[in-house]
């Protein structure tokens, strides 16, 4: 069998694009299949989904209609979904869609190429057994940006939130070794890498039995071990969020001063019937402690509008917790029932009209916050990591502050380069984007 060519596109979270480096590396190392970045000449074109809202799932299907114009370029063209909505549809996804032959779990990555082998021999593959124990320590990522590395150090959740799909398409938490990670972020290092993001659906509660390593413990080791790298993580959930932790912050330059906490709702009522395990209360006063021990630091959230039973209270008193903390930014969604999850039994009787009206108000609001916290930065001069040209010409580049925060400077005479550190003295700020010069 010669080598056959395998495109990629991925969808969803940080998870899913670290776990398509996982499986890149995975089908490349077996030497017959190489990934390529774009679909038009692949024998294979694999789509690595997201099943955490409804419209998640409709772009795939909408993606996978329009596939069909390469089928009519390649006739043996075999299109697989893999990830998140591979795992929560199982087989039904033949029932779906007659193009898709391949349907791999997140857990099942190290049988992809006797999957795609079979394929070619005419098979319909499906591996969706999720393991209590899979980490892939030892698969060699395969990486195309060559600045900032995506880091899995934990997999899976035990958290259940009425409303996620993520612990039936990701299965229970588990951890991966202290020294495993030592050494991939050593690699990292020797190929230029400058910021590496370590990911976990629930990254505060990493541990590793092997060693007794603490998420704290692991940011300690690595912050000292690698001083030149820059270090972030995502996501951390109000409950496991420790002192420990931000003590760890503290005590080192490189651990980016950034923390994305969803709360998801401002209401006791609503965020018992989320499950969260936490309240409103225990919220603010985790915002105070992040407040008093990290002296600058930027905050982001997630929020759900429209929970069953949501009332314009409940919403109002989300509005109101974004007025008491003011955060630098947030994701913001309407909720989406999912079918399996505690929360698809309730009604979903908030209006779709009065979901998008209470959205929308979040929305604005956020974009209030953004822009005002933003403004506050003017005056002051932040390191920024240089990524590149920005989109919209080639003089203008950006980059990110450690509280990941994008600048845009002149770059006219081309002296910053490609993972330069820079001083940006910031001049203009929207609610998206800041705007500097570099300091000599
Ligand atoms: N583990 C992370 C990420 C979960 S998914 C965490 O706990 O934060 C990212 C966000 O999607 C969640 O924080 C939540 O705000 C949103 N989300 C999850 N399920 C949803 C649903 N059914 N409807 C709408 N938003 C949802
Ligand atoms: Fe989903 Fe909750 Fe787990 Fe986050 S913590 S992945 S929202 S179940
Ligand atoms: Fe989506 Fe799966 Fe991530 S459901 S948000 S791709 S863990």
């Amino acid at each position: 069998m010669g080598t056959k060519k395998v495109y990629i596109e991925t969808y969803g979270c940080q998870m899913n694009f670290y776990d398509t480096e996982i499986l890149s590396g995975i089908l490349s190392k077996t030497g017959h299949y190489e990934i390529i970045d774009e679909p038009t000449t692949a024998d294979f074109i694999l789509l690595n989904t997201c099943s955490v809202r409804e419209n998640a799932e409709t772009t795939v299907y909408n993606r996978i209609i329009q596939l069909k114009q390469y089928k009519k370029q390649n006739k043996n063209l075999l299109i697989g979904l893999v990830g998140c909505m591979a795992e929560r549809l199982k087989d039904e996804v033949f029932n779906k869609s007659d193009l898709v032959k391949i349907v791999i779990g997140p857990d099942e990555y190290r049988r992809a190429p006797e999957i795609l082998d079979n394929s070619l021999a005419g098979d319909i593959g499906v591996a969706v057994r999720l393991s209590r124990v899979e980490t892939y320590e030892d698969i060699e990522p395969l990486r195309t940006h060559g600045l900032s590395a995506w880091l899995a150090i934990m997999r899976g959740c035990n958290h259940f939130c009425s409303y996620c799909v993520v612990p039936y398409t990701r299965g229970r938490e588990r951890s991966r070794s202290l020294q495993s990670i030592v050494n991939e972020i050593e690699k990292l290092q020797l190929n230029g890498f400058k910021e590496v993001t370590l990911l976990g659906q629930n990254v505060n509660s990493y541990y590793d039995n092997s060693s007794n390593t603490t998420f704290p413990h692991l940011l300690r080791i690595i912050a000292r071990a690698f001083p030149q790298i820059r270090i972030r993580y995502v996501t951390s959930h109000p409950l496991d969020l420790s002192d420990d932790l931000l003590y760890a912050m503290n005590e080192f330059d490189n651990i980016c001063n950034y923390i994305h906490l969803p709360f998801q709702s401002g209401s006791n009522r609503i965020l018992k019937l989320m499950n969260r395990g936490y309240t409103r209360e225990h919220y603010i006063e985790r915002i105070k402690q992040i407040t008093k021990i990290l002296q600058n630091f930027a905050l982001s959230t997630d929020i759900i509008a429209g929970f069953p039973t949501e009332t314009i209270e409940d919403h109002n008193e989300t509005l109101n917790l974004m007025e008491e903390i003011h955060f630098d930014g947030a994701f913001m969604f309407k909720y989406s029932p999912r079918e399996g999850t505690k929360s698809f039994k309730m009604l979903d009787d908030v209006r779709e009209e009065e979901k998008i009206r209470r959205l929308n108000e979040i929305i604005a609001l956020q974009n209030k916050h953004s822009k005002e916290k933003n403004q506050k930065e003017i005056g002051k001069i932040y390191e920024v990591l240089a990524e590149g040209p920005s989109k919209k010409n080639q003089i203008e580049w950006m980059g990110r502050t450690k509280h990941n925060k994008v600048v845009i400077f002149n770059n006219d005479k081309n002296l910053i380069h490609f993972g330069n550190q820079v001083n940006v003295l910031i001049t203009k700020a929207n609610s998206a984007t800041l705007f500097g010069d570099v300091q000599d």
